[in-house]
């Protein structure tokens, strides 16, 4: 369900560094945790077995799939567990290969908890204690293996495909508590602020907020500490209070279980405040950028780069990882630097849908976005002097009825307007190729065409900010639109087509740069500008706006924007 988040104009976060090293979030467990008790390591018995006859003949070697054919095998093996209290909770790490399959496990004839539906999994966390047996288990596994063409690739390019074997038998390990992904904080607002993390088991995490400095002369005369509790479980999302004038707090996380030892992790956080005697001129800083993907190096230099800045939020316009539903690239890719991981802990993050998200369950639980519940794929919020709107722009939406965002629109009194996709409505690069009818191969863009920028257009948008092309790329398009590409978060660089055909793909391009990139707005008053940046901090391209008047009508100027090139 789409919603409408309205806050009114408040205070944005300013990230602050990180406390102690100790405190780094994701950081491997204490020393303490660590040598306190061997961890109990249980390898199957035997290698995996596999049928395809619904279990009246086995094989330790995966059977070919035909060409056309969706098949499910079943898969087998034994484990002898001398004693199953050796650990609170335990992980299985199965060994099949779990990219291009689907694979579902049951222990014992009951299904594994912790798994989101849809999700890839290398290793399965927080299996309790209570559902292994001693001597005796039985894991059983449904293994679907697609054969079936894809894409532009035929029947007849297709071959016997196999489940590749098992590189082991799969293993059973005690685990030791820690705080798996994240934290991340989420959406903000002028009194509360949002942070969510998962847990490598079920565990309760406390939420302990210590607010320490407000704006000018503003300090209540009681400080406020305040704590709440999560649900024992493996998300924990807390949405918190914020005193409007706090312009500094201190985070703390507090994961607690049975028979484990505690872990923590801590940030703090500059909260400068819009209305009063705070922030003067409704000054503004956010990032927009997109486009990690699996070139996790590429992703830690720019989000260094981007930690660096100190902006008050970042949007991150879709395609984290490679496949948003192997739930094990959450931790390696996206989460996986050091400076991401800082970065994603420190400062309000806005996340966007890319093709590469694949609709993973995932991301509902480790982001907050402006909604309702805090899930909504689609959302909008007034910051300060500007409205933002994300929107889950891939051509499955189809976005038939797009009253939400008309309605959004409209309804914004907002000085300025950034509506943000993943999809472009025009690109110089691969993936704005056109069809022999003119149109774009690529029904996001057909649908930012349509539905989209009509919309922008009408009520005086002041940026289209895109991703999904791996470059940087200014275009402006009719009607006084800026469709920004700041998309060089890390993924493989595209290069623009040869000059006819990028023409064609994109006549209102004005520069393409194959490049890591950022971009960097500024809001101070009633004017906006913009640096496109490399990490190394290299401005390669800038613009300027002017405020929307306060009834939403457009500036004096024809187009409200100047652009200024280096
Ligand atoms: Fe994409």
């Amino acid at each position: 369900m789409r919603t409408c988040f309205a806050a009114p104009a408040f205070a944005c976060l300013v990230a602050a560094l990180l406390a102690a090293p100790a405190e780094v979030p994701g950081a491997p467990p204490s020393a303490a945790s660590a040598t306190a008790k061997a961890r109990p390591v249980i390898r199957a018995e035997g290698r995996w077995q596999f049928s395809d006859d619904g279990g009246k003949t086995w094989t330790s070697r995966p059977p070919a799939v035909a060409p056309g054919r969706r098949v499910h095998l079943d898969a087998r093996a034994t484990f002898r567990v001398p004693d199953p209290s050796a650990s609170s909770h335990w992980e299985l790490t199965h060994h099949l290969r779990p990219s291009r399959v689907t694979v579902s496990f049951r222990l014992n004839g009951t299904e594994l908890p912790g798994v989101l539906p849809g999700m890839r999994y290398k290793v399965i966390r927080g299996i309790p204690a209570g559902r292994l047996r001693k001597g005796a288990n039985e894991l059983t596994a449904k293994v679907l293996v697609d054969n079936r063409p894809r894409g532009r690739r035929r029947l007849a390019d297709l071959k016997p495909r196999a489940l590749p074997l098992p590189p082991q038998p799969p293993e059973l390990a005690g685990q030791t508590l820690r705080i798996q992904t994240g934290p991340a904080l989420g959406a903000f607002g002028e009194d509360f602020f949002t942070v969510c993390l998962r847990t490598n088991l079920p565990a309760e995490v406390r939420l302990t907020v210590t607010e320490q400095a407000w704006a000018a002369n503003r300090r209540p005369s009681e400080p406020r500490v305040s704590a709440t509790t999560s649900s024992a479980g493996l998300y924990h999302r807390f949405r918190a209070d914020r005193h409007p004038t706090c312009t500094r707090l201190r985070y703390e996380l507090r994961a607690s279980a049975p028979g484990q030892t505690p872990t923590t992790a801590g940030a703090a956080v500059e909260l400068p405040v819009f209305t009063g005697k705070g922030r003067a001129n409704d000054r503004m800083r956010f990032i927009i950028t997109g486009d990690s993907r699996t070139r996790t190096d590429k992703w830690g230099v720019v989000a260094a780069a981007i930690l660096a800045e100190k902006p008050d939020f970042l949007i991150f316009n879709g395609d984290m990882n490679g496949h948003g539903s192997s739930d094990w690239e959450w931790d390696e890719h996206y989460f996986g630097p050091d400076p991401a991981r800082r970065l994603l802990a420190t400062v309000p993050y806005y996340p966007v849908y890319g093709n590469h998200e694949e609709d993973a369950a995932v991301m509902r639980e480790l982001f907050y976005t402006p909604s309702d519940d805090g899930r909504a794929k689609d959302w909008a919020q007034e910051i300060g002097p500007a409205l933002f709107v994300g929107i889950d722009g891939r051509p499955g939406h189809g976005w038939r009825d797009s009253r939400w965002i008309a309605g959004t629109l409209a309804a914004s009194k907002a000085k300025f307007i950034f509506f943000v996709s993943h999809y472009p409505a025009y690109s110089s690069g691969n993936n704005g190729e056109l069809e022999p009818d003119g149109q774009p191969e690529d029904r996001g863009y057909r649908i930012a065409r349509r539905v989209i920028l009509p919309l922008l257009r009408k009520h005086r948008a002041t940026a289209f900010v895109v991703a999904h092309e791996h470059c940087y790329e200014r275009s402006d398009l009719p009607g006084g639109i800026a469709q920004i590409c700041a998309a060089g978060a890390g993924a493989p660089l595209t290069s623009r087509k040869p000059d006819d055909q990028a023409r064609r793909q994109n006549p209102y391009s004005k520069i393409y740069l194959k490049t890591l990139n950022y971009g960097l707005f500024t809001i101070a008053g009633d004017t906006c500008t913009f640096q496109a940046k490399t990490p190394a901090g290299k401005v390669i391209d800038t613009l300027s706006w002017r405020a929307r008047r306060a009834d939403g009508t457009p500036p004096a100027s024809r187009d409200g924007a100047k652009r200024n090139m280096p």
